[in-house]
């Protein structure tokens, strides 16, 4: 989602600001912008990319200034909807993450003061409020601002003349990096890691005041103390293709989960676990298929019932007490309907703990246990290193539920396997034209579900997922010679009906692709899993020649992997 960059201190603030624009990229946007604070504030901003923006930006020594990439939501991707915005008197600039749900009502009282919108925005509301607020107690100012709003809003503004950051956190992430050179502050603590390792993750409804030498952070108008932690992350290295060189990486994030669950884990969090009388999980999009996994593999080894919901449908989730404990995945630990959901749960008396890639992310302040994947940065939209390992992680922690400690060399096997793997490809050209089915049964449903996510994400193409025992209740009737059907059969005891399906799929001649860990299901061709020692952990392999397939599909139509249409990264909106 929306990226955020502020820099007030000694040096040429444009630089900083272009540099970190250019890290938060990989969360996806449309649009940027920069202004640049002094005498007078230097805005410039685009639809399209940073790097020609920066362009287009004019020399400036200003020391002072703050960036955005913009993914809209309200307004098309256009320069004049491209933050940062200007009040109406040319005073203040602001950059802002979020959602203003009263949106039209503010709008409207704007309006009614003769103030003209130049945008078609949500976000240039909290200019206009911050010029019409008394600029003597800037504190207040923001705190009156963010409180007339409603929603999630994080936002930065500078004001003409003044060499001071005023920010305030509501829901999207803000981290304040202290430098030597002057402060920082983003979206993003990978966009701070060139600059410093010691920061301030802000908490909601925090503000904070950042001058070139200090950092001053106030709630309900009262200065308080606020812990400085290690945010040292290691900058991604740049790589023509993230979403190929993390398929590469999923052998050595395999090995890195393995150790951080064991070193992680703690009793509390089991017992806590065990004592609950209903086990939630919650996640979205990829991390919500990891959800599905993890109620197999806690239902099976632990015995104990699991409801899985999707994000965005928890508002709705029933029977959630504190007799439940709440499970919460997420990747980048930003996501804002899992982060609600969190909320929610905590405000329902659950325990929760959650499932993440980013230490120090919101989700891992808002939980009372956390486990990180340590899978590294993940920079490609689509997920992929982090679905294998968020499915460890959840077999590790239902092993752990079970009594049961699960071996190195089991998991150091999987990842040579998972080595190996990545070298097979079952792409064949037809799939950049044919209709694609992935079917599975029982486990491998839910891995059908994540090939079919994958490959709509970075292909642009339909596909569809599906229980194969189900197909001959309707969806068979689309099979023609322009369907590919990938069979997933990973469990013994499905073989005998995968074959069927197969058969019945290939009478109506459509092509079809097995990733089998049985045998011959009868496919056209065959990629054959090896032998593992418990066969819940097949899904973390046999992903993975689904992940590769979307990626070819993607490079042979001209798609960008890495940066698909219309997503991104974290989506920090509910
Ligand atoms: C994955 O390829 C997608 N980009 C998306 O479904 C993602 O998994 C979802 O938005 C959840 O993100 P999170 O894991 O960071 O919470």
């Amino acid at each position: 989602m929306c990226g955020i960059i502020g820099y007030t201190g000694t040096q040429y603030a444009k630089d900083i600001i272009i540099d970190g624009l250019s890290t938060l990229e990989y969360r996806g946007y449309d649009s940027a912008g920069i202004a640049l604070g002094g005498d007078d504030i230097a805005i410039t901003k685009q639809s399209g990319r940073v790097s020609e923006l920066a362009k287009l930006i004019p020399t400036s020594f200003a020391t002072i200034g703050i960036g955005h990439t913009r993914w809209a939501t309200h307004g098309a991707p256009t320069s004049k909807n491209a933050h940062p915005h200007q009040s109406f008197d040319g005073n203040i600039a602001i950059v802002h993450n979020g959602i203003i749900e009263n949106c039209e009502i503010l709008k409207k009282e704007i309006t009614s003061r003769g103030i003209v919108f130049k945008s078609d925005t949500d976000s240039e509301i909290i200019a206009h409020l911050l010029a019409l607020e008394d600029q003597s107690d800037m504190v207040q100012a923001v705190e009156n601002v963010a409180n007339k709003i409603e929603g999630s809003s994080s936002f930065l503004a500078i004001r003409k003349n003044d060499d001071k950051i005023y920010c305030h956190k509501k829901n999207a992430a803000l981290t304040i990096g202290i430098g030597f050179d002057g402060n920082y502050i983003a979206s993003d603590m990978l966009a701070l890691a060139k600059y410093t390792s010691k920061g301030i993750v802000l908490s909601d409804d925090e503000t904070a005041i950042l001058a070139k030498n200090s950092v001053k952070v106030y709630k309900n108008g009262v200065e308080i103390e606020k812990d400085l932690i290690d945010i040292s992350c290691k900058p991604p290295k740049i790589c023509p293709c993230y979403m190929q060189a993390e398929i590469d990486e999923i052998p050595t994030a395999l090995l890195n989960t393995y150790e951080s669950f064991y070193s992680t884990i703690k009793k509390e969090c089991i017992d806590d676990i065990k004592k609950a009388e209903r086990i939630a999980i919650v996640a979205c999009g990829t991390a919500y298929h990891a959800g599905l996994y993890g109620k197999e593999v806690i239902e099976i080894l632990a015995n104990k019932p699991v409801e899985v919901y999707i994000g965005s449908e928890y508002d709705r989730a029933r029977f959630i007490s504190n007799k439940t404990f709440a499970i919460f995945i997420s990747q980048s630990g930003e996501t804002a309907d899992t982060l609600a959901a969190v909320n929610r749960s905590k405000s329902l008396g659950a325990k929760t703990l959650s499932i993440t890639n980013v230490a120090n992310s919101s989700i891992t302040f808002l939980s009372d246990y956390s486990l990180i994947l340590e899978a590294g940065p993940e920079i490609a939209v689509a997920a992929t290193k982090s679905y294998n390992s968020q499915l460890l992680m959840l077999y590790l922690l239902a092993n752990e539920l079970a009594g049961n400690k699960v071996k190195r060399e089991t998991i150091e096997k999987l990842s040579q396997e998972a080595k190996t793997l990545s070298t097979h490809s079952i792409f064949t050209e037809s799939m950049a034209k044919d209709n694609l089915f992935f079917i599975g049964k029982g486990i491998d449903e839910l891995s059908a579900m994540e090939g079919a996510l994958k490959f709509k994400e970075i292909t642009y193409k339909m596909a569809e997922a599906y229980p194969s025992g189900e197909l001959k209740h309707g969806t068979i009737a689309l099979m023609d010679t322009n369907c590919t059907v990938i069979a997933l059969a990973t469990n013994e005891q499905d073989k005998q009906k995968l074959t069927v399906s197969v058969s019945e799929i290939k009478a109506r001649h459509a092509k079809t692709i097995g990733i089998s860990a049985v045998g011959e299901i009868g496919c056209d061709i065959s990629l054959f899993l090896p032998k593992l020692e418990d066969k819940l952990l097949y899904p973390i392999l046999s992903i993975i020649p689904m992940q590769l397939l979307s990626l070819s599909t993607s490079f042979h139509l001209g798609i960008n992997p890495d940066k698909p249409r219309n997503l991104a990264k974290s989506v920090t909106v509910v």
